[in-house]
């Protein structure tokens, strides 16, 4: 317990950390402020319990770290384009996120950090798995980090949302999706720690490669991010939130829990352009 009556629980020697003795409904001072920001820059992905809060105070959470973001191809709640429902039950025919990927990294400014608070969660299933990209780029070895360290990748949302829309029905007339070149290895703004930025939902090809080179060295790097080894694996309850840094970290959601409920709004925080 430090002196602001905050404390932060490992959840692995890599990534993830639990931090109790915050309300996450009431206005937050400069000290817890700073508490919690620094917790996610050391362990990527935070977790909170008991967070019963509105989504007024969901979003205002979020603003605290920077504008929040229109999702380019979901909605959101009514009234609140910001606030992205996360929701399954026996109807659903997809879930959000069950493909290893770092929240919309096909947008030329992809979200810093994405806030997901489930209000409603299965007995059992439903965990959301995390994998830390330093580890990802700090296992890699000497000569695959020099090669890949100067080259930029090619992200495109068009084939993931489309597949989405086809899947749920939703009309595809008239829309378009973001793209964006990045760094494959990229620099976290404020650690200053590299991390691997290639995803198998957004990524499509690494620029200059010829495309059988491309394909190879993506299918490795995606198979690469999903070792053990670099995850924390978070077991949520009803009014646990998540609070994950996507400049660092890769996500994917279970959906081992239908036809049961799974409930919850994400809000996510613009981020810099990658470098
Ligand atoms: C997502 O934001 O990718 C969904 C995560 C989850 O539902 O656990």
């Amino acid at each position: 317990m430090d002196t602001r009556g905050i404390s932060i629980h490992p959840l692995t020697p890599v990534i993830g950390a639990e931090i109790l003795g915050v309300d996450l409904d009431k206005p937050l001072d400069t000290d817890a402020f700073q508490a919690i920001h620094e917790a996610l820059i050391t362990y990527q992905v935070i977790f909170f319990r008991d967070q019963d809060i509105s989504v007024e105070a969901h979003k205002k959470f979020g603003s605290l770290f920077g504008q929040l973001d229109i999702h380019p191809n979901d909605p959101g709640l009514e009234g609140h384009p910001e606030v992205m429902i996360i929701h399954a039950d026996e109807n659903s025919k997809r879930i959000a996120g069950e493909t290893w990927h770092s929240d919309v990294s096909c947008s030329e400014t992809p979200p810093m950090g994405s806030i997901l608070r489930l209000y409603e969660v299965p007995e059992t299933g439903g965990d959301t798995l995390f994998s830390s990209m330093y580890a990802a780029y700090d296992a890699l070895s000497d000569p695959m980090k020099l090669f890949l360290d100067n080259l930029t990748a090619h992200h495109d949302g068009g084939p993931y949302y489309r597949s989405v829309n086809t899947r749920i029905g939703r009309n595809e007339e008239g829309r378009t999706y973001p793209t964006a070149e990045h760094p494959v290895i990229r620099t976290h703004p404020l650690s200053g720690k590299k991390a691997l930025y290639v995803n198998s939902m957004f990524t499509q090809s690494i620029i200059g490669l010829p495309k059988a080179e491309s394909d190879t060295i993506l299918e490795f790097l995606f198979a690469h991010v999903q070792d053990p080894a670099f995850q924390c694996r978070f077991k949520w309850k009803k009014n646990s939130i998540a609070f994950w840094d996507n400049r660092c970290t890769q996500h994917y959601a279970v959906w081992d829990y239908f036809p049961k409920i799974r409930s919850g709004y994400r809000v996510t925080v613009i981020g810099d352009r990658p470098r």
